[in-house]
C-alpha cells in the first residue's frame, strides 16, 4: 500500500494582498531613455503607472528575416522560434540589456531582482538580463505585467539562482508561507523566457512521508513562456508549472516527490528528468473537463526526454524505493510521454492514484494519463495501471507537433545569444547593455490574460 499524503498547504490571501501592493509599486519608466543604472532604480520607485495607463498594442509584426536556429531540438514540424537575420533587427527586437553581476562593478546590477525592478511595467519589447556567472542567493519575483523578460546567464552550471524557502516555512509575521510564495523565483509576467540558467530551492530533503514540505525552486505563472537549456533542481515540487503554455527544451529537471507540477499545457522536449529518491514525477493538476478557463489543453506532454535518478540497488531509504511517472492532483490531471527513455526506478505500474485517508480521490475515468515509445528498463508497459492509456503512433503524432499543441507559431522564439548581443553591440564584456529604444518597432503584443481567478481556484487543496 502506498503512503497516503496528507493535504498541502492552503493558498494564503495574504499572499495575494501582497501581491497587489507589489503591483502597485512598481515602476514606470518610458520607452526612449537611457537604459536604468543600479543607482537610477530608488528616483524612479516614485511613480506608479496604474492599469489604464497602459500603452496600446502596438500592430503584429510580419515574421520577416527570420531563420530556424539551430539550438531548436524539436524534430517536428518547423517552429516558428527564431532569430533575427541581422543586427539592425536584433537590436529593433530587444529594448534593452541589463547587466547583473556579484563582482561589484558600478554599472552593473547587484542581485536579478534589481535588474527586474528596473524593467517598466507593461512593456512590451524584450529586455534581456544577463546574469554572469556567479551563486546568487535570494528570492526573484517577476510580477504580471513585466513581460517579455528573458534571464540569460552564462551556462546552467555557472549561473544559479538559489533561495532555500519551504512552504510552511515561517513569515517574519508568524504566519505560514504556501505553495504559491516560497519558490526561489517566481513568474507571474507573460512572455518570459530564460537560457542557460540553474534556478534551485536548496532547501534539504524532506524526512520520509512528509508530504508538508513542498520547495519549488520557481512557479511560473504567466502565459507563454520559455525555458532552454536551464537546471531546476530541489526536492519537492521543484517546478511548478502552474499556469499558462510552456515550453522547456533540453532542461535537466530533479526532485523526488511531484517535482513536476501544475495546470499549464506544458511541452518538457529532450529534456532529463532526474529522480533525487522515491516518489512521483508529475502531479499535474487540470481540474476542468472541457471549457477551462485560462488553458483549455492543460497537460504535461513529456517528450523525446529521459527518465533517469538513483539507482535501485543503492537505495536504502523506507517506502517502496519506487517512483511513479504521475500522479493526479486534480481530477482531470493529464501527461503523456512520448518516445521517451524510463530508467529502472520507475514502478511496473507507472501511475498511482491521489490516496487520501479514505481512498483514492478522483476517478480513473476522468484521469488522463499515457504513453507512447517508451524505451529502457523501465518502460515495460505489461504491469502498467489498466486505467493508463499506451497510445498509438498516430495518437501519439499529435503531441509531437510541439507548435500545434502550444499554439506556439505566435509566440515562441528562441532568447538570442550571448554572441548575437555582442555582434549587435548590445553588449561589451564589462560594460553596461545600451538601450536602443526603437519604439514600438518590430515588437510584439498579444492582449494580456487574467489569471487572479484561476490561480485562487487552483490552489484549493483537496
Ligand atoms: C539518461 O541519463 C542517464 C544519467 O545521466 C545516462 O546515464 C543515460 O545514458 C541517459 N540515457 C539516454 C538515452 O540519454
Ligand atoms: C544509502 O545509505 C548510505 C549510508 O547511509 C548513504 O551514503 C547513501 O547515500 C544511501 N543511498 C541512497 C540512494 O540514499
Ligand atoms: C515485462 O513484464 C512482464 C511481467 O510484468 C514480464 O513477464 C516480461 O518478461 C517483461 N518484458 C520485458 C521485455 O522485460
Ligand atoms: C473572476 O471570475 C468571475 C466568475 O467566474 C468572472 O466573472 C470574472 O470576470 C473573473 N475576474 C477576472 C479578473 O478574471
Amino acid at each position: 500500500m502506498y503512503p497516503v499524503a496528507t493535504k498541502r498547504c492552503n493558498c494564503c490571501p495574504s499572499y495575494m494582498l501582497l501581491h497587489i501592493c507589489i503591483c502597485l509599486l512598481v515602476v514606470g519608466l518610458s520607452s526612449g531613455m537611457t537604459p536604468p543604472r543600479p543607482g537610477d532604480i530608488a528616483s524612479h520607485t516614485a511613480t506608479a503607472i496604474p492599469r489604464e495607463e497602459k500603452k496600446p498594442p502596438p500592430p503584429k509584426s510580419a515574421n520577416k528575416g527570420r531563420h530556424e536556429v539551430d539550438f531548436i531540438i524539436n524534430s517536428g514540424k518547423p517552429m516558428a522560434r527564431s532569430l533575427q537575420e541581422d543586427e539592425e533587427e536584433v537590436q529593433q527586437s530587444i529594448q534593452t540589456v541589463l547587466v547583473v553581476s556579484a563582482d561589484g562593478h558600478p554599472d552593473h546590477f547587484p542581485t536579478v531582482q534589481a535588474a527586474v525592478d528596473a524593467v517598466p511595467m507593461w512593456n512590451y519589447l524584450r529586455w534581456i538580463i544577463y546574469i554572469k556567472s556567479g551563486t546568487y542567493v535570494g528570492t526573484v519575483f517577476i510580477p504580471e505585467g513585466k513581460d517579455y523578460i528573458t534571464l540569460l546567464g552564462e551556462g546552467a552550471d555557472s549561473t544559479v539562482l538559489t533561495f532555500n524557502r519551504k512552504a510552511c516555512d515561517k513569515r517574519p509575521d508568524g504566519t505560514k508561507f504556501t505553495i504559491l510564495d516560497c519558490p526561489s523565483v517566481i513568474v507571474e509576467a507573460s512572455y518570459f523566457t530564460a537560457k542557460d540558467i540553474t534556478f534551485e530551492n536548496s532547501s534539504p530533503k524532506p524526512a520520509d512521508l512528509d508530504y508538508d514540505s513542498q520547495a519549488p525552486a520557481i512557479r511560473i505563472s504567466g502565459d507563454n513562456c520559455a525555458f532552454y537549456n536551464c537546471n531546476f533542481l530541489g526536492w519537492q515540487d521543484t517546478l511548478y508549472a502552474d499556469q499558462g503554455k510552456h515550453y522547456y527544451v533540453g532542461c535537466h529537471i530533479e526532485g523526488n516527490v511531484d517535482f513536476i507540477l501544475g495546470y499549464a499545457r506544458a511541452v518538457f522536449e529532450s529534456c532529463t528528468i532526474y529522480s533525487r529518491g522515491e516518489g512521483f514525477i508529475t502531479a499535474q493538476s487540470r481540474w476542468c473537463k472541457d471549457d477551462c478557463p485560462g488553458t483549455a489543453d492543460s497537460a504535461f506532454v513529456i517528450l523525446r526526454s529521459n527518465v533517469t535518478g538513483y539507482r535501485l540497488a543503492e537505495y536504502n531509504s523506507t517506502g517502496t524505493g519506487l517512483t511513479y511517472l504521475g500522479r493526479p492532483w486534480r481530477e482531470f490531471a493529464k501527461v503523456v510521454f512520448i518516445d521517451t527513455t524510463m530508467g529502472e526506478h520507475i514502478a511496473p505500474e507507472g501511475w498511482v492514484d491521489w490516496l487520501t485517508d479514505t481512498g483514492p480521490l478522483f476517478s480513473h475515468n476522468s484521469v488522463y494519463f499515457a504513453e507512447f515509445g517508451s524505451t529502457g528498463p523501465g518502460a515495460n508497459a505489461s504491469a502498467r495501471a489498466d486505467w493508463s492509456h499506451q497510445l498509438s503512433d498516430e495518437e501519439a503524432e499529435a503531441y509531437r507537433d510541439v507548435t500545434g499543441f502550444l499554439e506556439a507559431d505566435t509566440w515562441l522564439e528562441a532568447p538570442p545569444s550571448l554572441e548575437d548581443l555582442m555582434k549587435a553591440n548590445l553588449l561589451q564584456d564589462e560594460s553596461w547593455g545600451r538601450a536602443v529604444a526603437l519604439e514600438g518597432h518590430n515588437s510584439k503584443k498579444f492582449p494580456p490574460r487574467r489569471w487572479k481567478n484561476l490561480s485562487a481556484k487552483d490552489q484549493t487543496t483537496p
